[in-house]
């Protein structure tokens, strides 16, 4: 049997194939587009491997899904496709509802045709996970508890609508045609293979680069933060346990505002590779122009995803960036090839 990841070349999908494999034997189908946002190199250390099998196409491209669940007997999905970047979504929003509502749209109806068609045990045993976002739940005041599953949605910018109804869609299809379906709500992820147009990994870059830290606003916005692979173990254990039709948040207990984060990535950078001239990694922080419609917070209860499932998250936000800054300046490489791209010509007309 075999598990098809779709946006498996994406931050995230990549962590969780490279996981797979260290943790199990089963075949992955690789789907993904390759936007700007997929990098097959993030996949490379699978090449001789002969149970991954990695495919170019689009989740809206029914004949080609439909041939591939059929050709590897496949016995679970998990979506991660998606355009994932608020800020991207603001210039541009249709990609965003293209990929993360029309495309979803497809794939489930790809998936159920599927479903439909195999025996009974397969069926029964069928999984299709969607993996979503904390975002759908909108934005918390300072004093207001963490998201829990039966918040009610209010997404804010065009991506978390976009999500928010991928995810509406998703439970449609479970309660209308019975598709065994499971939905993750995850709070930021950051580790290795991310993308630098989001935060971590772009103040990393930048302060490596001697080019300005930009803190949107005030940099009091906070996010709850969780290493990649945390994310990771918990889709698994959802895949393996989850309830059929339910929701699961997904978070790590570390909320922490925005300037926070990156004076810390800047200490952890002063410590592993001092700067020649003698000044610290925070004199190159710099206030920029908020982003239109910012969320304040995001906080995630994952309570609901540890008591039922008894999933814990391994690292702290203190052990997981130093991880990641580790990975970054041991992977000159992957950066160098990611920076030169697309996102070196995205993030200099943003900054101009
Ligand atoms: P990413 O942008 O790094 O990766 C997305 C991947 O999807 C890319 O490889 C891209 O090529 C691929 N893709 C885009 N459109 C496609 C299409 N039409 N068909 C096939 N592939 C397509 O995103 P990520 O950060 O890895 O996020 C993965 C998923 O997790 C997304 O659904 C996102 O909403 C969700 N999520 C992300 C975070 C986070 O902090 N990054 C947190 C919670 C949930
Ligand atoms: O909460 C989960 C979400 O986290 C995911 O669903 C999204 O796919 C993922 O991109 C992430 O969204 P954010 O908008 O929170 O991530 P980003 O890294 O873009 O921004 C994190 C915070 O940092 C946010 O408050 C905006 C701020 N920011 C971001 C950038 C890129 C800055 O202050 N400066 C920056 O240059």
């Amino acid at each position: 049997m075999t598990i098809l990841v779709t946006g498996a070349a994406g931050f995230i999908g990549s962590n969780f194939v490279l996981d797979w494999f260290v943790q199990s034997k089963e075949d992955i189908v690789s789907l993904d587009l390759l936007t700007y946002a997929g990098n097959l190199e993030n996949l490379s250390s699978l090449n001789a491997n002969p149970h991954h099998h990695f495919i170019k196409g689009n989740i809206g491209d029914r004949e080609l899904v439909s041939q591939l669940l059929q050709k590897h007997q496949v016995r679970a999905v998990v979506n991660f496709a998606a355009e994932s970047h608020v800020d991207r979504s603001i210039h541009g929003p249709g990609d965003f509802i293209e990929t993360n509502i029309v495309g979803t749209y497809h794939l489930l109806e790809s998936v159920r045709s599927y479903w439909s068609d195999i025996d009974e045990q397969h069926k029964k045993d069928f999984r299709f996970l969607h993996v979503s976002t904390d975002e759908v739940y909108g934005s918390l005041n300072k004093t207001d508890p963490a998201f829990s599953e039966t918040n009610p949605y209010e997404p804010n910018s065009p991506y978390s609508a976009s999500k928010a109804a991928s995810d509406h869609l998703v439970r449609a299809w479970h309660h209308t045609y019975g598709l065994p379906v499971l939905t993750t709500n995850c709070s930021n992820n950051y580790g290795p293979y991310h993308f630098p147009e989001k935060l971590i990994p772009l103040c990393i870059l930048n302060a490596l680069n001697g080019k300005p830290l930009p803190i949107y606003g005030d940099g009091q916005q906070v996010r709850d933060w969780l290493y990649v692979k945390d994310h990771c173990s918990a889709i698994r254990r959802v895949l393996d346990k989850g309830q059929l039709g339910e929701t699961y948040n997904v978070g790590g207990w570390n909320e922490k505002a925005n300037l926070e984060v990156v004076k810390i990535l800047c200490s952890i950078l002063d410590e592993l590779k001092p700067k020649s001239d003698g000044t610290k990694y925070e004199s190159q922080i710099t206030y920029v122009k908020d982003r239109p419609g910012h969320d304040r917070r995001y906080a995630i209860d994952a309570t609901k995803l540890e008591k039922e499932l008894g999933w814990k998250p391994e690292e702290t936000f203190e052990t997981g960036i130093r991880k990641t800054i580790e990975w970054y300046l041991a992977n000159e490489t992957w950066v160098n090839h990611v920076v030169s791209g697309d996102y070196k010509n995205w993030v200099q007309k943003q900054y101009a």
